[in-house]
């Protein structure tokens, strides 16, 4: 009986999949709580390539049960195609994957709302990955949107997507052909629909270990993150619980997932940001492209001051550090102690996102290293400095640092107690 909850404490991106994946050998179901098919990534395994948005990447574990919570947003066509092509590479669902019936739709109209609402704002979008996400959510709390358990129901799945259009001021182009795609998707979904809450309560207390794996991150949370710049779920700890049905009181160990190096997609204050050769090459060298999008992510300096704050937010328990093999090579290294506004020095993070905008970094600067350190498995077979740039993370951030990822493989983890 056991629960662990692993988060990404920055801006999304932090490499949670690779932890996930590494840590999934000892989980006996995998749980998504929050996002949808904003989230993106890619796992190699034995060379081949699996390509995740909404499926928990513990799906290839074949021991492994996998829940998408009621929290979660889900294209129902996206996830069915999503399933189909990991089913093509012979991963099998039956009998280990639920989805929860409570869980909201995105729906075709929320990826039309998305686009048309980014537009409209212009130079203030917030730079959304176009999945909808933001107009599913919003459905969710007008209590005008669909959820996954309605396909099973024709004749009210018809009259809330006649309400649903009308809330739009929308007219659908042809309402029965909306239908009849939904109904075939739901053919699909449906021997995967569940009250998921409880099965995960009932397996947690029959002592088998339950993994919830965050989407996006902490910095991006709805109300605690960069707001407006940020992602319409939350994606801190509690939403483990809220997202699932799961008693807050049995999220057991809490997790933090961080780079070595800060990154950001879309729009919004990054106070550490680099627009500079390093940031370049850190780019170049971390392949730091959205999964979902493409778009080239923004590259800055770790930041010790929003880490400390994400880490209280959480509770952390512990921290894994991902990326560090991406720093080798750069002759000096910095990270953000503090930060500076209109002359003072601020005790901590800054909430509003004029003030974040405008803060600046007081730094910290630590010699880098040159040598390639995907083969370590230990913290003895890092270098000196890479010891000591770990070390004053841990020291910034007030809590230890458990795993170290210093390359893509499921193997080159280092783990640290
Ligand atoms: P949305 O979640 O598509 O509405 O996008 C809102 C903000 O969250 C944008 O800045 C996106 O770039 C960011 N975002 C959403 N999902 C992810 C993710 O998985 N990784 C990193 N950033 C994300």
């Amino acid at each position: 009986m056991s629960s662990l909850t692993v988060l990404g404490c920055m801006w999304g991106d932090e490499g949670k999949a690779k932890i996930v994946d590494f840590l999934g050998v000892d989980a006996d179901v995998v749980a998504r709580f929050q996002g949808g098919a904003n989230a993106g990534h890619t796992i190699v395994l034995n060379e081949a390539k699996y390509v995740f948005h909404t499926v928990p990447s513990g799906i290839l574990y074949p021991k492994a049960k996998c829940v998408i919570g009621a929290g979660t947003v889900i294209d129902p066509f996206g996830l069915r195609d999503e399933m189909k092509a990991l089913m093509d590479q012979g991963i099998m669902f039956d009998q280990r994957m639920f989805i929860d019936v409570r869980a909201g739709l995105v729906l075709p109209l929320h990826k039309q709302l998305d686009g048309s609402t980014e537009a409209e704002l212009g130079a203030s979008k917030i730079g959304t990955t176009g999945k909808g996400i933001g107009p599913s959510y919003a459905d969710q709390a007008a209590r005008s949107g669909l959820r996954f358990g309605d396909l099973a129901h024709p004749g009210w799945l018809k009259q809330r997507l006649e309400s649903l259009y009308a809330y739009h001021d929308l007219e659908p182009k042809d309402l029965q052909n909306d239908l009849d795609e939904l109904a075939a998707a739901w053919e699909f979904l449906k021997p995967f629909s569940a009250q998921a809450d409880a099965l995960l309560r009932e397996w947690y207390l029959a002592g088998e270990a339950i993994l919830f794996e965050g989407a996006q991150g902490t910095l991006l949370d709805l109300t605690y993150g960069t707001y407006p710049y940020v992602t319409s779920s939350h994606t801190i700890t509690g939403a483990a619980s809220t997202g699932t049905g799961f008693p807050p009181r049995w999220l057991d160990r809490i997790l933090g997932v961080y780079k070595a190096y800060a990154t950001r997609v879309g729009e919004g204050p990054f106070p550490t940001e680099l627009f500079d050769a390093t940031g370049e090459r850190i780019r170049r060298v971390g392949n730091e492209f959205g999964a979902t999008t493409g778009r080239p992510r923004r590259i800055g300096w770790f930041d010790a001051v929003g880490a400390r704050y994400t880490a209280s937010l959480n509770g952390l328990d512990a921290m894994a550090v991902t990326l560090l093999d991406v720093l080798s090579g750069l002759p000096e290294l910095k990270i953000c102690t503090g930060y500076w506004l209109d002359g003072q020095r601020l005790p901590g993070y800054a909430p509003h996102p004029l003030d974040l905008a405008r803060v600046e970094p007081e730094y910290l600067i630590l010699p880098g290293w040159d040598q390639d350190i995907g083969q370590a498995r230990s913290l003895a077979r890092l270098p000196q400095a890479a010891k000591e740039y770990l070390e004053a993370v841990q020291d910034l951030v007030e809590i230890p640092i458990e795993l170290v990822s210093v390359g893509k493989d499921r193997s080159q983890t280092i783990v640290v107690k």
